[in-house]
């Protein structure tokens, strides 16, 4: 019974690893799941105001509709996504895309009013996260605002949030507490507020959103 039961997993491991390593396929497995909606009002919520904004990990723009009334950078590695943006959003001249390495410092110093982290955390080692959240210090200035928002692991996850975690390319969903001490590792930020926000209804339930917002702190050491 156990192989059997672990049998199932590798079959279903193997058909998500498909899914979500075709683009297409996955955008829209996301959309069944509801997660563009969902993401978009949340992130919209959060990047209140005017100013310039910092997307890290933008992809392929598909949640570009969130950011309309700021002057929106998206930053990738991802090439073809990049391409994809900029031919998806060509009439918006205050979108702007670019195909870069965050740790490779594509910005000058200060050059945001805000940074959206938006579910990219539990893609990214703690070696790897807190360097990153550290240049996405360095990109932002002096009190300006840092915005993550991620999966979170809670006590009260089921089966369902559990299993999707598992199968996630990202390997790294923490517990709200987990992503604040990388944060604090930085010495960049003040913890300014966090949250818990529900996942969207839907019928494979993940689990809920944590959200953070940090300020930049001041007179940080920018050199690298
Ligand atoms: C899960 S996806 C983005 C999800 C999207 N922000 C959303 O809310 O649906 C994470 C993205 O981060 C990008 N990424 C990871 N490390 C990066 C780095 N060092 N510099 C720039 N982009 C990076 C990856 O290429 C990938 O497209």
């Amino acid at each position: 019974m156990a192989s059997l039961v672990q049998c199932a997993y590798v079959m279903l491991d193997s058909l998500m690893d498909r899914i979500v390593g075709t683009p297409s396929i996955w955008l829209l497995v996301q959309k069944v799941l509801g997660y563009p909606e969902a993401k978009e009002a949340m992130y919209r919520s959060a990047i209140a105001g005017r100013g310039t904004l910092l997307d890290f990990g933008c992809s392929s723009g598909h949640l570009g509709r969130a950011f309309a009334g700021v002057e929106y950078y998206g930053v990738d590695t991802d090439e073809r996504g990049i391409a994809a943006a900029r031919k998806r959003w060509e009439n918006q001249p205050q979108m702007h895309w670019i195909c870069a390495n965050i740790l490779d410092r594509p910005f000058p110093p200060g050059e945001f009013d805000q940074v959206l982290v938006g579910c990219t955390v539990h893609h990214l080692s703690d070696s790897a996260l807190v360097p990153i959240l550290r240049e996405l210090a360095f990109c932002l200035r002096p009190n300006g605002i840092l915005h993550i928002f991620d999966p979170v692991r809670q006590k009260k996850d089921g089966i369902g949030p559990r299993m999707l975690r598992k199968l996630d390319r990202g390997k790294y969903t923490r517990t709200l507490d987990q992503i604040l001490t990388a944060l604090h590792a930085t010495s960049a930020f003040k913890v300014e507020h966090t949250a818990i926000l529900p996942a969207p209804r839907t019928v494979w339930q993940d689990c809920d959103t944590g959200y953070v917002r940090a300020i930049r702190l001041e007179g940080l050491e920018t050199a690298s």
